[in-house]
């Protein structure tokens, strides 16, 4: 394909992406705010002998609390709040009845509707202390998400995040996940556009103001491939190696980027504690 035919076929999908309007902002703030707010609320209770059913709990709670209602709660047969992944497992774990152990590595993610808009955000807790590679597996993944949000501006294409993500992982002798992706949202909880966490600088859709999405890498310290279980949801890696992931809900911005789902508590300052 010419150059000429590859701009256009990357206008022609940029066009498909929904732009949002101020009151849709202020809107996404609120959602990501309270999402973020459910993840702070949590760590306390990120401890050994917890059921990742009792978080689950805790979560719901803190959604009808707040006016809020979680989003995975009946989504295509999901039957609880929130995705609770443990060590080797890379996304959407159930919560269950097992306890969690002194030196597991967990992602909780959390999707609340508030005024039917979509805050979407997860993030690793360590129980108790973890040996030092988990810790490095954390700290890489975290890394990860903040090069790949640094690359949203106008102008820039999504292929600009993933090949940030990529990079750095491969360099610090990681692996992508490439069965799983971020995501378009709003009043949708998945819409166009699908945010890959590997690519090329310059591949995909243009980023234009008012777009919002997530940005969820997976990052696991061996191979890249992953399976699902006979649940039909949880995703674990074949060579049972640790996974980890972080994931923000964001807006291109006039300028740059929006981030809706910041630590209200001010946690993650990375790389002193991420507990
Ligand atoms: N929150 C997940 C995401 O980042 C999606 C979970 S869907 C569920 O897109 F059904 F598993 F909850
Ligand atoms: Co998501
Ligand atoms: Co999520």
């Amino acid at each position: 394909m010419s150059n000429v035919e590859v701009s256009r076929a990357q206008l022609r999908e940029t066009g498909t992406i929904k732009r949002h309007g101020p009151e849709a902002f202020a809107a996404m703030r609120k959602a990501g705010q309270l999402a973020a707010s459910a993840l702070d609320m949590l760590a306390p209770y990120v401890v050994p002998g917890v059921t990742t059913e009792e978080l689950d709990d805790r979560v719901l709670d803190f959604a009808l609390e707040h006016g809020a209602v979680p989003a995975p709660l009946n989504y295509r047969g999901f039957t609880k709040s929130i995705c609770t992944s443990i060590n080797h497992v890379v996304c959407h774990g159930i919560p269950g009845s097992k306890p969690l152990r002194e030196g597991d590595i967990i992602n909780i993610d959390v999707t609340l509707i508030v005024d039917g808009w979509h805050g979407d955000t997860s993030r690793m807790y360590a129980v108790g202390e973890i040996s030092r590679r988990a810790e490095r597996l954390i700290e890489v993944t975290y890394e990860a998400l903040k090069l790949g949000v640094e690359q949203v501006k106008p102008g820039n294409t999504l292929g600009h995040i993933g090949a940030a993500i990529q990079k750095f992982a491969e360099k610090e002798r990681c692996s992508v996940v490439k069965d799983f992706c971020g995501h378009g949202l709003g009043r949708l909880f998945h819409d166009r556009p699908n945010i890959l966490h590997y690519g090329e600088a310059g591949e995909g859709a243009v980023m234009e103001p008012g777009m919002f999405f997530t940005i969820e890498p997976m990052i696991n310290l061996g191979k890249p491939h992953v399976k699902v279980l006979s649940d039909g949801w949880t995703a674990v890696t074949r060579d049972r190696e640790l996974s980890a992931q972080f994931e923000h809900t964001v807006a291109v911005t006039e300028t740059g980027v929006e981030v809706f789902t910041h630590s209200p508590a001010g946690r993650l300052e990375w790389p002193s504690h991420f507990n």
